[in-house]
């Protein structure tokens, strides 16, 4: 191609306007000569051939085309082409020079489907993984920690029966749990709800009978029955997860009632009115011969019919 070249941001004139600029160059890597200009057009980026310039003068390149005959170049492939910096291509750089914009040459075709260059990629991508690793590690344990962790199934001392002096009337019981979480020790404030069951209320928790407690593997870890007068209801409400309280209801008595979507429950944890998919959830209780209350701290997912255990 005669002298001079084309240069980067030089603005493209047809024989009737001005249609872009200029912003990569295409050399031919046997003759080392510009073989195309890149033409940015209204965000297209369109390859035209040198026999297609008719002048360079200056910043301005003129082409011997018209705007509609320029719209036929074929658009820019990226990726058939790499900067001459990722080539060898000798004396390339002395021919050509287009700082600071980036010289094109096609892509070697022995290249394209080269596995060297998959591997060096697939290699450089497991490095970086491994060295990522250890980064996200906590990350990942935390999101996956409810996958794989066993089930906690300790017992939690929550408080004494003392403190219930009526039957059939919910108390609130206010207890610290600790955990762990990813690699922090931390402690949480939670509440339960127990009530001294009447025979009335008793039968009616027992209705299909005693109440087995299972772990992630399905084995029996705790049956609640009926010698015991106390049932420990979760104080997460089943239909979303809120906390509910023990309320006085103009029509229906003291009864529980979840103040997000009204859900009300009398002292069996029965649904009597609201949204609630289920009862509240009985956990499992043992009372000590000294009269503490201890609990398994069972978790069930929210808004489900059945109880599916989570934690
Ligand atoms: S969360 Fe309790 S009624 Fe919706």
């Amino acid at each position: 191609m005669a002298s001079p070249q084309p240069k980067i941001k030089s603005k493209v004139r047809c024989v009737d306007g001005e249609v872009g600029e200029v912003v990569h160059v295409i050399a031919d890597p046997l003759s080392l000569d510009v073989s195309h200009i890149v033409v940015r057009a209204n965000g297209t980026e369109r390859q035209v051939p040198v026999s297609a310039i008719g002048a360079v003068r200056g910043e301005s390149v003129e082409l011997t085309c018209n705007a509609a005959q320029f719209s036929g170049f074929p658009e820019l492939k990226r990726q058939d082409y790499v900067s001459s910096k990722e080539v060898e291509i000798p004396h390339l750089e002395n021919r050509i020079h287009v700082e600071p914009g980036e010289l094109l040459v096609p892509f070697p075709e022995l290249e394209k489907n080269c596995a060297r260059r998959s591997f060096f990629a697939g290699f450089i991508n497991v490095i970086g993984a491994l060295i990522a690793l250890p980064l996200v590690w906590p990350v990942l344990r935390y999101i996956m920690k409810p996958m794989y962790v066993p089930y906690d199934n300790h017992w939690i001392k929550i408080g004494n029966i003392s403190k219930i002096k009526t039957e059939d009337i919910g108390v609130q019981y206010i207890f610290k749990k600790s955990f762990k979480d990813s690699v922090l020790q931390r402690e949480e404030e939670k509440n339960h709800w127990v009530v001294k069951a009447s025979p009335e209320t008793l039968k009616k928790i027992y209705t299909h009978g005693d109440i087995p407690f299972y772990d992630e593997k399905g084995a029996v870890i705790w049956i609640n029955n009926q010698t015991v007068p106390y049932v420990a209801f979760s104080g997460k409400c089943p239909h979303l997860g809120c906390g509910y309280k023990w309320r006085s209801h103009k029509t229906r008595g003291q009864v529980f009632l979840c103040p997000c979507h009204l859900s009300i429950y009398d002292a069996s944890g029965a649904v009597l009115d609201g949204p609630a998919p289920r009862p509240l959830d009985v956990l499992p209780i043992q009372i000590s011969p000294s009269g503490d209350i201890e609990v398994i701290d069972v978790e069930y997912k929210a808004g489900k019919k059945e109880q599916v255990r989570i934690a």
